[in-house]
């Protein structure tokens, strides 16, 4: 038997044993849903993580939802009213802030290879683009030309510092985000010649942080960053976008980030910071820490069969809407993430059993050994910490099938 990951404390049962998500049982939701594989988010969740940042971080500090972590609108527009904008990777995503009634909302545009038809999206949405590289910022500034617009940029930095999940530094890797750090006071200066609506400096330094220790050395180097950049460049950053990727727990031993403690560093930083940030904006910007607790995903067993001494339960789900609790393809062993049977919630485990996805492919597994209460085709399985880098994070062409379905609780 094999350990699973923790499961989120807030689910409960019902008298008859059944998973409640927000409220409601989960055979209620898929009938109001219309069936299986089911998305279920609960916005309960989504608001406490967000009252939890706010309570813990400095006042004043703009928080940013991460659009690609869950773009599902109904998630967009509740979040909407808590945040202070957005961070989007695509004319798709502006696309979807749109369709949830928040056009006018503030974004920032992140990301390598922004086409020309983006770049014009994210201008006549009043976004502030982060640039990435010279070339783009010719593109942008052109493009606000044509559109008769004063665009607002930002410069992404990439940092001179890599540091592990676990606090240990290591070599800068090339990569294609942003723009070195030594060239970034330059570039700045020529943004501001050029008589744009100079937003301030992006540094994203990688996501799934757990650790706090880590996260605290992180931001620390990245302030000190942003101040020696702005001395260098004579400048006050209007805004510095300090990233986010604060992690959660989704495999057995991993353990939930202390945002306090990281809070309370990041007030300690600020105020030892170069007085060229005396004025600057700070902002995070956050996709997974926010969603991925509310998600479950909600599939249903069809099938149940021996092999060579083992147990598979067989779901009408799978890695094409989940990939992240499957396992990339062919790189076993992967670790399983919180399960449950959803119709049996609560109760002990009494078979040891497989349970997998529909998908031909034996790397198609939600459940690897795991201990379950004794489950027939017909039954729910349910996995949890499924609300972010979910369904449009996964292969959904994936052998044609159909798509998950989702709801907001
Ligand atoms: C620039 C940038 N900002 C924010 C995020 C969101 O990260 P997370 O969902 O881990 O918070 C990402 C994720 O890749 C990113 O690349």
């Amino acid at each position: 038997m094999k350990p699973t990951g923790p499961l989120p404390p807030y689910f409960t049962a019902s008298s008859a044993g059944e998973l409640i998500i927000g409220g409601s049982p989960v055979s209620e939701l898929i009938a109001e849903a219309g069936g299986t594989p089911l998305f279920v988010y609960d916005n309960n969740i989504i608001g406490s993580q967000i009252t939890r940042f706010r309570a813990a971080m400095p006042s004043g500090i703009n928080l940013y939802y991460s659009v690609s972590a869950n773009p599902c609108e109904d998630v967009l527009r509740f979040i909407g009213r808590y945040v202070e904008g957005f961070r989007v990777v695509s004319a798709g995503e502006i696309e979807r802030l749109k369709r949830a009634e928040l056009a006018g909302i503030p974004m920032t545009f992140a990301g390598p290879g922004k086409s020309e038809r983006e770049i014009e999206a994210a201008i006549l949405a009043g976004a502030t683009i982060s640039l990435e590289s010279e070339g783009e910022a010719e593109r942008a500034i052109k493009a606000a030309g044509r559109l008769g617009k004063k665009p607002k940029l930002a410069v992404r930095v990439d940092p001179p510092f890599v540091i592990g999940h676990d606090g240990s530094e290591s070599v800068v890797a090339p990569n294609p985000f942003g723009f070195d750090a030594a060239e970034a006071p330059a570039i700045i200066n020529g943004l501001i010649e050029a008589d744009v609506d100079f937003r301030g400096i992006h540094i994203f330094t990688g996501s799934q942080w757990l650790d706090a220790d880590a996260l605290i050395k992180v931001h620390r180097q990245t302030i000190d960053l942003a101040g020696a950049i702005a001395d260098a460049a004579g400048i006050r950053l209007p805004e510095l976008n300090l990233g986010g990727g604060f992690g959660t727990p989704c495999l057995q031993g991993e353990w939930p980030l202390d945002i306090d403690r990281v809070a309370t560093a990041l007030c300690d930083s600020l105020r030892e910071s170069s007085d060229m940030l005396a004025t600057t904006t700070l902002s995070i910007e956050l996709g997974r820490w926010i969603v991925a607790e509310s998600g479950v995903y909600v599939t249903r067993i069809v099938d149940k069969k021996e092999s060579a001494g083992r147990t598979f339960l067989i779901t009408d789900g799978g890695g094409h809407h989940l990939i992240g609790a499957t396992g990339p393809f062919g790189e076993p062993p992967r670790l399983n993430h919180p399960i449950a049977v959803a119709n049996k919630f609560g109760a002990a485990g009494e078979e040891v059993v497989t349970v997998t996805g529909c998908l031909c492919t034996p790397f198609d597994v939600l459940g690897d050994d795991v201990c379950l209460p004794l489950a027939q085709p017909g039954d729910l399985i349910a996995i949890f910490c499924a609300g972010a880098y979910g369904l449009t994070a996964s292969p959904q062409a994936w052998e044609s099938r159909p798509l998950a379905l989702e709801i907001m609780v």
